[in-house]
């Protein structure tokens, strides 16, 4: 089939990808990947696996025989998934923590692209995170993959702020193994400037609440949320309300995928195609 209005090709031919997870069904991966991939002539396509846990060995096998070539791994399997991997990256073996696999000669290999994503977003945006002071509210998954990825690149301090605090310890003890030279504090807020201020948790999603003081948003040089809908937290708003830079999660939604995008196909993600995606799926979704 060569669908005429949307340009996408399947046939006998036509590679699989996907995404396993429960639920999946909210997921905008697969228009983006799939879009992404027929844009640079791969002949390929990208489809939810709402699963058990249970059934990942199955899945494994089974994706094995039938030739997927890669997957995404979203809630609550990014932890579950890992016994399951031949190998792992750097940065999935620190997290202990995968959202993309690619199936190899060797077997199966787990990346982390979450945090990379986020720094990449930065950098496209012309934000560079080698020596900033960083100030991250949140220690859950987002977090700990956020903030491994800007200390290895580079970061001098930062700075955890969580509700429970235990959880902070731990990312703070994650941290400091596998970037010792970055000053990690964790607590309350403090008095001093940060350069970014990062929203990790999902405190703004719903409701007009916000995870900061006023007087620490007006010691920052840029705010992050990495919620994308609403497009616009309580926390952005005051950001722009204080004539601060701010950015929502709409760039690391999109870097986390780009990533994952050309560590299976090796190719140049198209991005402006699958910002286009994710755009208009953001917009429907509102
Ligand atoms: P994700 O994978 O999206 O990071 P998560 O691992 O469940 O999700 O982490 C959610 C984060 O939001 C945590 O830092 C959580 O704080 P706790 O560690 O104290 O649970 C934070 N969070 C969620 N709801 C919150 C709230 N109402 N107030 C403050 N922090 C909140």
């Amino acid at each position: 089939m060569n669908d005429e209005q949307t340009g996408i090709i399947i046939n006998g031919e036509t590679k699989l990808y996907g995404i396993i997870g429960n639920p999946v069904s909210h997921s905008f991966s697969p228009e983006m990947q799939t879009l992404a991939f027929q844009h640079v002539g791969l002949n390929a396509i990208y489809v939810p696996f709402p699963i058990q846990d249970k059934s990942i060995p199955h899945l494994l096998k089974a994706f094995s025989i039938t030739g997927v070539r890669g997957f995404n791994v979203t809630v609550p399997f990014k932890e579950i998934i890992i016994p399951y991997l031949d190998e792992l990256s750097s940065e999935a073996k620190i997290l202990g923590s995968v959202n993309t696999v690619i199936g190899t000669s060797e077997g199966w290999k787990g990346y982390s692209t979450d945090g990379s994503g986020f720094v990449r977003s930065l950098s496209e945006s012309g934000i560079a995170v080698s020596g900033k002071d960083v100030m991250l509210v949140g220690a859950g998954g987002a977090a700990r993959s956020i903030a491994l990825s800007l200390c290895l690149g580079g970061i001098r301090r930062l700075h955890i702020l969580n509700r429970t605090v235990s959880k902070a310890e731990k990312l703070a003890d994650t941290i400091l193994r596998a970037a010792p030279n970055v000053q990690v504090r964790i607590g309350s807020d403090s008095t001093e400037p940060y350069d970014i201020l990062i929203n990790s948790t999902s405190v703004g999603m719903h409701g007009h609440s916000c995870p900061v003081s006023d007087d620490l948003i007006r010691k920052c040089g840029l705010i992050v949320d990495i919620i994308y809908n609403p497009p616009q937290t309580s926390l952005l708003k005051k950001a722009v309300q204080n004539g601060i830079p701010q950015e929502n999660g709409l760039g690391m939604l999109l870097y986390q995928g780009v990533e994952a995008f050309e560590i299976w196909t090796g190719k140049k993600a198209p991005i402006e195609v699958m910002k286009t995606s994710l755009s208009n799926s953001v917009r429907r979704m509102s």
